[in-house]
C-alpha cells in the first residue's frame, strides 16, 4: 500500500524544517518532528542516548544491514531568499540543504516501511545531528546504534546539478580535515632593544613562508592537498616586542598518506624554524575528520539504480570541503551521493535554495538503493 499523499506530505515537512532551522546539537524540534512522523507509522526507534538526532530500524530480513544517513543541522546565516517558507529564525538558515536531507531520508524510511515484509535485510536510518561542527557523526557512531551496519549510504544537496541528476564517483569525494594552531614562544622586550628579545614576529613570518612549501614540495602534484594559514596574530603595540605569536589554519587532503606526510612535515618545519631563532613552540593538531572515500562496488550499484530510475548521472566534481559522513566509513564501505537540487547559489550562501521537486525522486532513489544493497554480500 503506497501512500499517494506522501510526496505532498514530504513537501510540507521540508517547508516546516526550512522555516525552523536549528543549529548543531540544538536540533530538538526537527528531531521531535522526525520521531513523531516515523513512530506513528510503527517504525522502530533505536536508542542512541543522544539529545538530538535519531536512528530507526526497518526490516526483519537476515541479509545485510544497510545504513542510510541524512544530517539535520542548519547554519548561523541570515537567509536572503524570497521563498514563501524562508527561515523565520533571525540569523539561522538551512543554507546547506540539511532540511532536504532530513526530508529525503524520512521519505525513504516511510517507503522502506511499506516494503518491510519483503526486505531481504535491514535498514538503519540515521538522522544525524551536528554535521556542520563535525561532531555529530562521531556521537552517533560512538553511541553504538549503527554498529550493525555493513555499508552506509549518505546524500548531499548539490546546487550545480539540475533536479533529476545525481553525482556519483568512486574514490575520495570529500577531503580529510585537520585544524592546527601554533603558539610561538619568544621573549618580549622594548621595540628599541631587539637584542634583548627573542622576537616571535619574524619567526612567525619565516614559518608562514616555510609552510607554503609543504604542499608544493612534499606532495605529488597529481594528488590534491591544501594547507591554508587563516589567522596570524602577534602583539598589540607599536613599541613592544611581544612574547608570543599565534598562527592557525587547516589542512585538506584526499589521501591518507598525504595527510600523514603533511602532518609530519608541518611539525618538523615548525619545530626547526622556531628552534633556529631560539623560540619555543606549542602545536595543537586536531585530526577532525577523515576523507569520504566512495567504494567502487557501491558506486556501480548506485549508478545502475540511477539509470533504472531515469536519473542522469554525472561524475561528482572534486572538492576539498569536508564531511563527517566519513566517520560511518571507518570500518565499512560507503557511498556518498550528490543529488541535483536545481541550479542555485552555492551551499552556505544566504541565497542558497533547494528545489522541492528534488525531494520525492531522491526519497525513492534512497529507498530503492538501500533495499538493493541488502541483496549484496558484505
Ligand atoms: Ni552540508
Amino acid at each position: 500500500m503506497t501512500d499517494t499523499n506522501l510526496p505532498a506530505r514530504l513537501g510540507e515537512i521540508f517547508r516546516q524544517l526550512h522555516r525552523h532551522p536549528e543549529l548543531a546539537l540544538e536540533e530538538f524540534e526537527s528531531t521531535r518532528l522526525v520521531k513523531q512522523v516515523l513512530t506513528e507509522q510503527g517504525i522502530e526507534l533505536v536508542e542512541t542516548g543522544l539529545n538530538t538526532g535519531a536512528v530507526f530500524r526497518i526490516g526483519h530480513g537476515n541479509g545485510p544491514v544497510i545504513g542510510l544517513r541524512g544530517d539535520m543541522d542548519a547554519l548561523p546565516i541570515q537567509e536572503e531568499t524570497d521563498l514563501p517558507y524562508r527561515s523565520c529564525v533571525p540569523g539561522k538558515m538551512h543554507a546547506c540543504g540539511h532540511d532536504f536531507h532530513t526530508t529525503v531520508v524520512l521519505g525513504a524510511a516511510l517507503l522502506l516501511k511499506e516494503r518491510e515484509a519483503e526486505l531481504p535485510g535491514q535498514a538503519l536510518v540515521v538522522f544525524q545531528p551536528a554535521e556542520e561542527n563535525t561532531k555529530g557523526a562521531k556521537l552517533v557512531v560512538g553511541s553504538g546504534a549503527v554498529d550493525a551496519a555493513q555499508a552506509f549510504v549518505g546524500i548531499h544537496s548539490y546546487p550545480s546539478f539540475p533536479v533529476g541528476t545525481l553525482g556519483l564517483k568512486t574514490g575520495p569525494v570529500m577531503a580529510a580535515v585537520d585544524w592546527f594552531r601554533v603558539v610561538i614562544r619568544g621573549q618580549g622586550a622594548h621595540a628599541a632593544q631587539p637584542h634583548k628579545s627573542v622576537d616571535p614576529v619574524p619567526v612567525m613570518a619565516v614559518l608562514i613562508t616555510a609552510l607554503q612549501t609543504v604542499v608544493s614540495r612534499a606532495i605529488d602534484p597529481f594528488s590534491p592537498a591544501v594547507l591554508s594559514i587563516t589567522h596570524a596574530e602577534a602583539g598589540r603595540a607599536n613599541n613592544v616586542i611581544p612574547e608570543t605569536a599565534v598562527i592557525e589554519g587547516t589542512v585538506r587532503t584526499l589521501r591518507p598518506a598525504d595527510r600523514e606526510k603533511i602532518r609530519e612535515c608541518f611539525h618538523r618545519i615548525t619545530e626547526s624554524v622556531c628552534a633556529a631563532w631560539g623560540a619555543g613552540c606549542e602545536i595543537d593538531w586536531d585530526s577532525a575528520i577523515a576523507a569520504v572515500i566512495n567504494d567502487g562496488r557501491l558506486c556501480d550499484v548506485g549508478r545502475e539504480m540511477a539509470a533504472e530510475m531515469g536519473f542522469a548521472v554525472k561524475e561528482q566534481e572534486d572538492t576539498m570541503g569536508g564531511e563527517d559522513f566519513s566517520e560511518f566509513l571507518q570500518n565499512r564501505p560507503g557511498l556518498f551521493v550528490r543529488i541535483g537540487t536545481g541550479l542555485s547559489y552555492v551551499n552556505h550562501h544566504p541565497r542558497f535554495a533547494v528545489d522541492p521537486d528534488a525531494i520525492w525522486p531522491a526519497s525513492r532513489y534512497c529507498a530503492a538503493l538501500t533495499e538493493r544493497l541488502m541483496r549484496e554480500t558484505f
